[in-house]
């Protein structure tokens, strides 16, 4: 049985291909058209698992779409009546509906199947249980505490499930708008960095700073009993329409979350030109310190609950790797399990599982062991993919070297590594989730001081921080109405 698992219309969508039970194939679209994090339609993952498989779209039985226009619906009102958001809030949130009732025909279409032929049963998994599903049914655990924490999907920001054998029973939800993810995004763009996904860059960042202002950011959010807790709303703006999002087609696009009352708090943001100052380290250590914090609140919370030691976590919040390091010695948790694809595209992979286990209810069998779940390419391939762009390899005076002797090709490639030069090392299949894991690497000298510089400014185009040369005097500047920008761009 042939089971395709997709996220559609949010970010990073994604497609996956379990067989039987077993992972054969999970790829992110954006390794296709080349946008980080792109939203829409996954129809060249579809094509690519498809591929990976060895089948044809007649051949899928099931899909499962990480995403449940339906779930919470009642809630979803009784939110719009008591806070009356902006329209603008409204008509995003509408055409994203259209989009996603339109997901059984683009299956459809992208399984090459005619709107008239009977096609796959889709099912409907709600975003968290997806998330949920993604990390426990593909864990080595027979039993574990579940916990979910992202910005949020399908109107739930944090979620908490006992998984045992092939059944996960959802036990708690923290509803929109509370979020931890969302602290973490409207501070990130405070801190001038507003493309979608640069959170790994204020988690870079922090351990460049002193945590001066927890205080402050700890005014953000408010723990409570139980491993529960709340946002001050007062500080942000997704919730009241203010903050347009874009999640239909392209790179998807979060205007500020935040509120001037941010800037009152914590002075005025950083613009995304201005240089990286030692004051928005310490935000940004302080962010990350009042994250864990709170992360390791719920977890404790879930662990209370149910008494169960070992963990799987998923959710954007768990792409956290410096949070996810600390767990073991800040919970009562001895085990964790958290797959490489634990953001938004790891929900393709739990909705073919969810419906594989929890609807089928067929046994377990499969734990993901390693992340290389991508297509691979062979010889010829490469040879015509590097003759396509000799142009450029030659403006960056690439050197291309053909060894087919491993031991020479290790000898050689040490030695260019050693001598300064900045290798890309491309082996077997692509790696599944961000992360690149030996499969799709670039290898540099970790020895040399300006190193991590080049690679940042010259090959990854990222923003680069030095190391402060003062400490942060922890002086908060008082902003003005001009001052405030809440809409940026
Ligand atoms: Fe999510």
């Amino acid at each position: 049985m042939n089971i395709l698992g997709i996220n559609a219309y949010h970010a990073d969508v994604s497609a996956v291909l379990v067989r039987d039970g077993e992972l054969v194939a999970a790829v992110e679209e954006e390794r296709f058209r080349r946008v980080k994090h792109v939203a829409g339609f996954p129809t060249q993952a579809i094509h690519a698992c498809l591929e990976m498989g060895g089948i044809k779209g007649a051949d899928v039985h099931h899909v499962g779409v990480s995403r449940n226009p339906r779930a919470h619906l009642a809630r979803k009102g009784w939110f719009a009546l008591r806070h009356r958001p902006d329209t603008s809030l409204l008509k995003d949130r509408a055409a994203n509906y259209g989009k996603v009732n339109g997901i059984p025909a683009a299956v459809k279409e992208a399984l090459g199947l005619a709107p008239a032929d009977s096609g796959p049963k889709v099912h409907w998994v709600e975003h968290h249980p997806a998330h949920l599903a993604s990390a426990f049914f593909v864990s080595p655990f027979d039993t574990a505490a579940v916990c979910a924490i992202d910005g949020f999907g399908d109107f739930v920001s944090t979620s908490w499930a006992i998984g045992r054998d092939r059944s996960m029973d959802v036990v708690h939800r923290t509803f929109f708008p509370h979020s931890l993810g969302l602290m973490y995004l409207a501070v990130t763009q405070y801190l001038g960095f507003m493309n979608f996904g640069d959170e790994f860059k204020v988690m870079g960042l922090a351990p460049y700073g002193s945590p001066d202002f927890t205080r402050e950011m700890g005014q953000l959010v408010r723990l409570k009993p139980g491993g529960t807790f709340e946002l001050d709303l007062t500080y942000f703006r997704h919730w009241s329409g203010g903050a347009g999002m874009t999640w239909t087609d392209g790179e998807p696009k979060v205007e500020a979350v935040y509120s001037a009352k941010l800037e009152e708090l914590l002075g005025p943001a950083r613009r995304k030109d201005e240089p990286v100052a030692p004051r928005h380290e310490a935000m940004a250590a302080s962010l990350q310190a009042v994250f864990e914090q709170a992360a390791f609140h719920v977890l404790r919370g879930l662990h209370a609950r149910t008494a169960i030691n070992r963990l799987c976590f998923a959710g954007g919040c768990a792409m956290n790797s410096v949070a996810n390091g600390k767990i073991r010695d800040e919970t009562p948790f001895t085990d964790v399990y958290i797959q490489p694809a634990s953001g938004d595209n790891g929900t393709a992979l739990g909705a073919a599982y969810y419906v594989w286990n929890q609807i089928l209810q067929q046994p377990r069998g499969f734990v993901m062991r390693h992340g290389y779940w991508g297509p691979s390419f062979g010889a010829a391939a490469v040879d015509s993919a590097l003759v396509a762009r000799r142009d450029d390899l030659d403006a960056q005076r690439c050197m291309v070297r053909c060894i087919d002797d491993d031991h020479e090709l290790y000898e050689w490639t040490a030695s260019r590594i050693a001598n300064g030069d900045v290798v890309g090392w491309f082996q077997g299949r692509m790696e599944w989730g961000a992360r690149a894991l030996g499969n799709r690497s670039i290898l540099a000298d970790p020895r040399r001081a300006d190193m991590r510089e080049i690679i940042n400014t010259k090959i990854k185009f990222r923003e680069k921080f030095p190391r402060s040369r003062r400490r942060c005097s922890r002086k908060l500047t008082p902003t003005t109405s001009r001052d405030r920008c809440p809409t940026r761009s």
